[in-house]
């Protein structure tokens, strides 16, 4: 490789499914803007961020020097979608060994420790890159969904640079900014001490003696970043189609446009109470489980069909509660402006938001607004105190001599957004300063747990279970709930109420005709979690949870096929767990039905919090482990496929074990052996799982 046709600059490449990766690496970019300048002065290098996709078209690893990578890992250990062209084109056996000598990089995996094959594209681009002779210049970093993606990536993107000018010689010339910080006066000091809120507290004493801090850069993007309050729709805008709500974010694992799905009913699955001389009542762990219908109004632009399968999953935006919402219009003083309209001067710096919007539709669709607040939120919103000893509390709580404390008071807390503005309420930042720091309102996705209906293409069903959250120090609502979940929890304790009943005399069934509600919602790819097109060919379902709810609509499509088809359907087994066998056991009539239809052929069940002795089955695993010669025939020689989905912490991993086990003792193999058969069962797209936690 000749050197003068190295490209001198850092490029960022990312490969993201839902966005996360994505933003990290945008976060490096902007992180990149300080110490550009000692880049750009002394060394001529820029710093470019692209999608690995891009490939071919605006970058090529035979001509970058330099190359910081983040991906995430889909699927069963897959790339996400916007990474396959890269991914195809240097995992070819044939290329030179030699072929990425001149390249020196480093990678950032994100993944989930829930599933068995964590970060997996990362580590094996890693390898892959090694083995085609690139060479390291940073330590690969690891972000895991499990614990808080925040606990891995934050401290490498601090380092990240110093090991970026190491790699150019360029350290020297760096300042490494430590900024001087107004230590509080003995009145201020003595206001701060009585104030006894958990975030303004410090265990460190010598934290607050610090005279000199270490801070967080503001990305500069954050600061140039402009909103104009408009009290009417200007001029410009009348004639132009508002929607009442705005969801424009394009996402990778998008399979349709966005579209307008109403509810049309709720219907609670799980129970509630059981018989007074029930001994197994416990009611602490049992877990509220509703089902949702929905049906697609709009089709977006283009007005093509979205229709489903079996095994499809869809996004659906919910927005803040209202609340919510209005707690932070409070905060900002907006109370009296939340219809004022809200333009956005500067849509480049974030493309994904709506030129123009009403300011309250802006707060509830557009920010997470539970999300933990980065270090470099709480710098900026530091300059937006008043108050001396809350400013520097915030200061405190941004900078790297203040880390322990961020974590305790802040990350494992949960502390949100709002939490911050009510404790520090000498905070009033601009509008555009909150939206520049809240990261986008995500869509929340649930598998389909209903058949396609010829006759009813446009209503989907889903299942899920209410989140609700523990206690944290900050906050003593025993209420909390998560966003989707929680909001149609409560609709449904509203119209149950409302007809004077009570949650508790459950299986509520209640039609929402007289109060419909409308979500944004959209199909998410899914491409191999579906049913097998040959009926004949078998299949296990695993499910936990409501990880049954998927399986629910494929007994229900394996049936209408089943009809059509003229050769005989295959065995159709399912395990299925969950806590309680009069709580929780959703769809137990479905599923009696479908093995009275001889549509299902076997069904194990098992109750993990009922089980008397050690040897009954407690857990899917116990169930599948006691089944191992009939499963591993269905497996080995009648080519059954295995599908996963649930959403327990672990299951994943214990499902892959147990298998594992079933070959070892079935099928007599080494345990080496064992776990290869395992993974070519899901190289060969026979072991598909769709997990969740
Ligand atoms: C492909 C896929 C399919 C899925 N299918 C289903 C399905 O069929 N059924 C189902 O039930 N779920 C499913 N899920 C999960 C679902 O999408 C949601 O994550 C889940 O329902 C929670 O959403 P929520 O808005 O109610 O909670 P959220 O508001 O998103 O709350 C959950 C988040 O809150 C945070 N948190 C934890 N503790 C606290 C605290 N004390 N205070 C504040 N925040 C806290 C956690 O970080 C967690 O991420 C699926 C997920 C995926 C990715
Ligand atoms: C459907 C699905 C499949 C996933 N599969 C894996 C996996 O096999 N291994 C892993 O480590 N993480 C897996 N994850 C977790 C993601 O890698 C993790 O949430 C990551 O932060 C997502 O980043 P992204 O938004 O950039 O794609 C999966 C997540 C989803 C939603």
């Amino acid at each position: 490789m000749d050197d003068q046709s190295v490209r001198r600059r850092v490029l960022i490449l990312y490969g993201s499914e839902t966005g996360q990766s994505e933003a990290i690496s945008q976060q490096i970019h902007d992180q990149c803007d300080h110490h550009l300048e000692v880049l750009t002065d002394n060394f001529n290098i820029s710093v470019e961020r692209l999608c690995l996709d891009t490939i071919g078209d605006q970058y090529s690893l035979e001509t970058e020097q330099t190359v910081v990578f983040v991906v995430s890992t889909t699927g069963e250990g897959e790339p996400p979608q916007n990474a396959l062209k890269f991914y195809r084109k240097y995992r070819k056996r044939a290329l030179p060994k030699s072929l990425l000598s001149h390249l020196r990089y480093c990678l950032l995996a994100l993944g989930d420790t829930n599933y068995e094959r964590f970060a997996n594209f990362g580590k094996d681009l890693d390898k892959r890159l090694q083995e085609l002779s690139a060479k390291k210049f940073y330590d690969t970093g690891f972000g895991d969904d499990a614990v808080g993606l925040e606990l891995g990536v934050e401290p490498w993107i601090e380092n990240l640079f110093t090991a970026v000018l190491n790699h150019f010689n360029a350290y020297s010339s760096l300042n490494v900014p430590i900024v001087d910080v107004k230590l509080l006066t003995p009145v201020e000091r003595e206001m701060s001490a009585k104030d006894n809120c958990l975030l303004m507290q410090t265990t460190d004493e010598r934290l607050s003696q610090l005279d000199q801090l270490n801070l967080p850069l503001i990305p500069s993007k954050f600061k140039s970043f402009q909103l104009k309050l408009h009290e009417t729709l200007p001029e410009e805008y009348v004639d132009k189609c508002l929607p009442k709500e705005f969801y424009f974010q394009t996402l990778p694992v998008m399979d349709s446009k966005v579209f307008d799905a109403t509810l049309v009913e709720l219907r609670q699955l799980s129970t509630d109470s059981v018989a007074d001389n029930d001994e197994t009542d416990s009611r602490c762990d049992a877990k509220t489980i509703i089902e949702a219908t929905m049906r697609i109004e709009s089709e977006g632009e283009g007005g093509c069909s979205v229709g489903h399968e079996a095994g499809d999953s869809f996004g659906v935006i919910v927005g803040n509660y209202d609340e919510e919402v209005n707690q932070v219009l409070h905060s900002l003083d907006l109370s009296g402006k939340r219809d004022f309209y809200c333009e956005v001067l500067t849509p480049e710096v974030f493309p994904h938001l709506p030129k123009i919007c009403k300011v309250y539709d802006l707060i509830k669709y557009y920010l997470e607004l539970r999300s933990v607040p980065k270090k470099s939120c709480l710098r900026h919103l530091a300059d937006f105190c008043d108050n001396p000893s809350q400013k520097r509390r915030l200061l405190e709580l941004s900078s790297r001599e203040g880390g322990e404390d961020y974590n305790r008071v802040v990350r494992n807390q949960f502390a949100g957004i709002l939490d911050i503005l009510q404790v520090f309420d000498s905070c009033r930042p601009p509008l555009d300063v909150l939206v520049a720091n809240s990261p986008c309102f995500a869509p929340r996705y649930y598998s389909v747990c209903n058949a396609p209906d010829p006759l009813n293409r446009n209503q989907f069903k889903i299942a899920f279970s209410v989140t609700t959250f523990e206690e944290t120090l900050l906050r003593k609502d025993t209420q909390l709930f998560g966003v989707f979940t929680g909001t149609l929890f409560r609709l449904l304790r509203h119209e149950v109420s409302a007809q004077g009943d009570s949650v508790d005399q459950c299986l509520a069934k209640l039609s929402l005709e007289s109060n419909m509600k409308s979500f944004k919602a959209f199909k998410r790819k899914n491409p191999y979690f579906k049913l097998p097109s040959n009926v004949s060919i078998p299949i296990v379902m695993v499910g936990a949870g409501t990880g049954v709810a998927p399986f629910v609509g494929f007994l229900g499509q394996r049936q209408l096929v089943s009809k059509r088809s003229t050769v005989p359907a295959g065995e159709c087994w399912l395990f299925y767990g969950c806590r309680h066998s009069r709580r929780d056991y959703i769809y137990e009539r479905e599923l009696k039905q479908y093995q009275s239809d001889k549509v299902l052929t076997q069904l194990y069940v098992c109750f993990s919090r009922e089980s008397v002795d050690e040897k009954s089955p407690k857990y899917v695993q116990n169930l599948i482990q006691n089944h191992s010669t009939a499963l591993y025939r269905l497996i080995d020689v009648r080519k059954a496929i295995v599908y996963v989905c649930g959403d327990l912490k672990g299951m994943a991993t214990d499902v892959f074990n147990a298998l594992v086990s079933v070959v070892e003792t079935a099928g007599k193999q080494s345990r080496e052996n064992a776990v290869k058969y395992v993974r070519e069962l899901q190289s060969e797209k026979r072991y598909l799982q769709d997990i969740w936690t």
